[in-house]
């Protein structure tokens, strides 16, 4: 089978790396892919906004199976345009991919459902938001509609920043703002929870835990993500089952009701509060970098599960997992989530000594005569499986150290919660 994988990322290698371990692959495609994933595919340089041209290279490099990786393909209805193409395409429709292109359309559903979440309002213009902010009480949390690479989502402890959000928001800076969410702030610990789903069945693809700000203690901008780990310390079946019941669940059904069968991975952002989930996002994708943390303790062939779900067979695959821990550590350019340069010259990557624990996990980077340059904000993750979290940071650093890249920086507290608490 030859199989393509949009995207150039550290999840887009991993999946990448995962699919080759597969007896069923004959080629791996990359669109655009990053250097990590050109030692082990074919990199195609295609916009990924340009469908037509994905899909004439996918026809004439017969191509059986394409696999997405990041949120606005999907969002742009990528899967919808392959509808009639014979290719198979892995993920959700354009209406189920609205669950992350719009947290109002989240909302409503959480709303007609009764599915647990903060409270909230919309607002259509920013008189109308910022009045309301005389009786609201803090803190408060203002949220762009649309998507915003993480970044439009403003936790406020006074009036004043939840002014300036509001009006960031209508100004534009994610984009065009028809409406604005304000929400209740939750006080609780945050988990993920994935599934993977074909249409009538869904199955749980693991927990996990990322680390969005740049500085360690879990303080300063917010990222991409800096590090992760799985499973999250939260989960257990009570908790589980919670999260099925009254979460996922009626999503898929809401969904359902709107003609949409959701195929593909979903990750449910949740605050648990005294024990009960509450949904905060949905990402219509796997997490980066919870993707590279989860996979590599994935026991069954990725592509067996991808094409269960792409053949509605999912019910009849049993999915199952190395009980380890698993840690990862982002590998960032000087200066990110700001100015940073690209084009940093990375020697010694080679060098490194990997266990079958460990993994390396390319994201913004490429090659240029043979040589690995820097490429991108979030450059390389780390990850390492052991019996505890404290052995797979330990190993984790211990490679990052190794490699000893001036043009880089990480956080060394990544698992805080499960390792020094
Ligand atoms: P989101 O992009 O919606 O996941 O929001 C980014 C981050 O903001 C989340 O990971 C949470 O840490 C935080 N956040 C978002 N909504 C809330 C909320 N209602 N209460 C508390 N924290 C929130
Ligand atoms: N790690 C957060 C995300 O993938 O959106």
């Amino acid at each position: 089978m030859k199989v393509g994988i949009i995207g150039s990322g550290g999840r887009e290698h991993a999946l990448c790396l995962s699919i080759k371990q597969s007896s069923k692959v004959e080629k791996i495609y990359c669109f655009p892919g990053n250097a990590g994933t050109s030692e082990i595919a074919q990199n195609v340089e295609i916009d990924l906004s340009d469908f037509n041209k994905i899909k004439e290279y996918s026809i004439t490099n017969e191509i059986n199976l394409l696999i997405v990786g990041p949120e606005k393909p999907l969002v742009d209805g990528i899967v919808d345009f392959f509808n009639d193409s014979g290719i198979n395409i892995f993920g959700p429709d354009k209406i189920s991919s609205q669950l992350e292109g719009s947290k109002i359309f989240t909302k409503k559903i959480c709303e007609d459902y009764k599915i647990p979440t903060a409270k909230f309002g919309i607002f259509g213009n920013s008189s109308q938001a910022i009045s309301f902010l005389d009786n609201a009480q803090f803190p408060l949390v203002v949220k762009a509609d649309g998507l915003a690479s993480g970044k439009g989502v403003y936790i406020c402890e006074n009036k004043a920043s939840a002014e300036i959000g509001i009006k960031e928001i209508f100004n534009g800076k994610f984009g065009i703002a028809k409406d604005i969410l304000i929400e209740e702030f939750l006080d609780g610990e945050e988990m993920s929870y994935f599934i993977v789903s074909d249409g009538k069945k869904i199955k749980s693809f693991e927990t996990a835990q990322d680390h969005k700000r740049v500085l360690e203690g879990d303080k300063g901008a917010n990222t991409g993500g800096m590090g992760a780990y799985s499973p999250s310390r939260l989960i257990n079946p009570t908790l589980e089952e919670k999260i099925l019941n009254k979460i996922i669940k009626p999503t898929i059904q809401a969904l359902r009701d709107m003609g949409s069968n959701y195929k593909g991975f979903l990750y449910a952002g949740l605050m648990i509060v005294k024990g009960e989930p509450y949904l905060i996002e949905y990402n219509v994708r796997m997490g980066d970098p919870e993707c590279q943390t989860i996979l590599p303790k994935l026991k069954t062939d990725l592509l067996e599960i991808i094409e269960a779900c792409c053949q509605e067979k999912l019910k009849d695959l049993k999915i199952e997992w190395h009980d380890k821990k698993s840690l990862c550590i982002v590998l960032c350019s000087k200066g990110y989530p700001d100015k940073y340069n690209n084009e940093v010259l990375i020697d010694n990557i080679e060098k490194l000594s990997l266990t079958k624990n460990d993994f390396i996990y390319h994201a913004g980077t490429k090659k240029i005569e043979n040589k690995i340059y820097s490429n991108g904000g979030r450059v390389i993750n780390f990850v390492s499986l052991s019996s505890n979290f404290k052995k797979s940071r330990d190993k984790a650093l211990e490679l990052i150290n190794s490699l000893d890249w001036s043009g880089g920086f990480f956080r060394k507290d990544i698992g805080h919660k499960v390792i020094d608490e």
